[in-house]
């Protein structure tokens, strides 16, 4: 089935007159002609601009993580608009909610607002080296931390070809307009790999300020951590003075209520967040222990934004961080993540197509592969053309989940058994579909 694209195809063609390709971000634009145009959202559906519903796990790249259009996040927003939003002043709602992200952060000391996950990696990065008074860092293939010069290096849509061999790893630029001597400052290692990050730093002892890590890989189908491969990061950490940063901007106030941390036991020197923090409204922190944090002002590390815990993102965050506390809402999430997770293993193993379950139920994938997926560059085996014809077909069902299987799908507490199990019938009828 194809929809109408009656309304859609006008807006869209509107919107290529007076946007870059149509889009406010690059990955959005799927096409002059393909591209939909959504109209709204609400709970775990979403609607496009000419009224085709759909279930939704894209959940706008993460951040949904109630629903779309909750009726007490809206409400404790509106109340506060009454109030005013901009100040460039301390107010009485932005220390409540940094009480209370440290009531439920293990580690969490002290933290500063600002508005993107992008911004919030940038400035973690610039306070470990602060602290540290180095200048390189490590991050992982595959990992993406946000749009800023400085981590734009082999991400999830880098081509792993270009990333040379696996002990000789070559930092590859995302896109033109990046200064080539930025990849000074910057190794790329992959993901799960002991030796490589221990030899990293051993080479380079003195050099690196900090790790900059995915404790899961939210962009590449939430594959998950070694056992004991966050605790090596930790204790490399400890030996050689280099900050843990964990950038939790996917999976804070989603894996469990004090983020990774809490769900795979390994504390960071500081951390990330922005997505689910605000259900949809633009709000992100980065904080952890005081003696790193406090090299922030004071003549010292330059950390600052004009929309920093705004009143819209503080009232979003507030109501959202009650949700989550006053009922196990990700615990829940994760039966039924876990449920899902489970039927579509088996609708997959009776289709006879190898394939690789990955992630947390609450951010999850799977790659069409028999081989082991730990990092990016096994997904050289997947195939990502059965798994591009599966999901649409899972589209043109009304069911929308990314068709790269790097993106996870993401799951939100208005995700009902009776979604999951219409999800499933309509995933059964798609891989049947894909596969004759
Ligand atoms: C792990 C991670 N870090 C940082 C970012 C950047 O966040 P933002 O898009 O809010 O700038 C993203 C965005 O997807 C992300 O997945």
């Amino acid at each position: 089935m194809s929809y109408s694209r009656e309304r859609s195809q006008p807006i869209f063609d509107r919107a290529l007159e007076v946007l870059v390709k149509g889009v406010s971000s690059n990955f959005r634009f799927l096409g002059k002609k393909t591209t939909p145009v959504v109209s709204k959202g609400k709970g775990a559906h979403i609607w496009d601009a000419d009224g085709n519903k759909f279930i939704d796990y894209r959940l706008g790249w993460g951040p949904i993580i109630i629903g779309h259009a909750d009726e007490r996040i809206n409400q404790a927003v509106i109340d506060h608009l009454e109030n005013g939003t901009t100040f460039a002043a301390t107010t009485e709602l932005e220390v409540i909610v940094a009480e209370k992200l440290v009531q439920m952060i293990p580690g969490m000391e002290k933290l500063r607002f600002t508005n993107t996950g992008t911004e919030a990696t940038m400035h973690a990065l610039r306070t470990a080296r602060g602290y540290t008074n180095k200048e390189k860092f490590i991050k992982f293939e595959g990992q993406y931390h946000g749009a800023h010069d400085y981590v734009l290096f082999s991400t999830a849509s880098s081509s792993v070809s270009a990333m040379g061999s696996r002990t000789s790893p070559i930092p590859v630029q995302v896109g033109s307009g990046i200064p080539n001597k930025i990849r000074d400052y910057v190794y790329c290692l992959p993901f799960n790999d002991f030796e490589a990050v221990e030899k990293c730093v051993k080479d380079h002892r003195g050099e690196v300020a900090a790790m900059l890590v995915e404790p899961c890989l939210g962009n590449i189908a939430g594959i998950e951590p070694k056992k004991g491969f966050l605790e090596h990061l930790r204790s490399l950490c400890d030996e050689n003075n280099i900050v843990l940063v964990f950038d939790e901007v996917k999976t804070g106030f989603r894996l469990s209520n004090g983020g990774a941390r809490e769900t795979y036991g390994v504390i960071p020197d500081i951390s990330t967040y922005a997505k689910s923090l605000g259900n949809g409204f633009p709000v992100a922190a980065f904080g952890g222990f005081s003696d790193v944090m406090n090299v922030i002002g004071g003549g010292s590390v330059t950390h600052a934004g004009t929309f920093g815990a705004n009143g819209v993102s503080m009232a979003a965050a507030n109501a959202v961080l009650d949700i989550l506390t006053e009922a196990p809402v990700l615990k829940n999430l994760s039966k039924k993540g876990l449920k899902l997770k489970n039927g579509l293993d088996k609708i997959l193993t009776e289709a006879d197509l190898p394939h690789q379950m990955c992630g947390h139920p609450n951010i999850q994938g799977f790659l069409i592969t028999d081989k082991k997926v730990e990092e990016v560059r096994d997904l050289i085996h997947s195939d990502d053309h059965m798994y591009e014809a599966i999901m649409n077909n899972m589209y043109s069902r009304g069911v929308w989940i990314e068709n790269d299987p790097r993106e996870p799908w993401f799951l939100c507490s208005s995700h009902t058994d009776l979604i999951i199990d219409e999800t499933l019938n309509i995933f059964q009828d798609s891989v049947k579909a894909s596969i004759h």
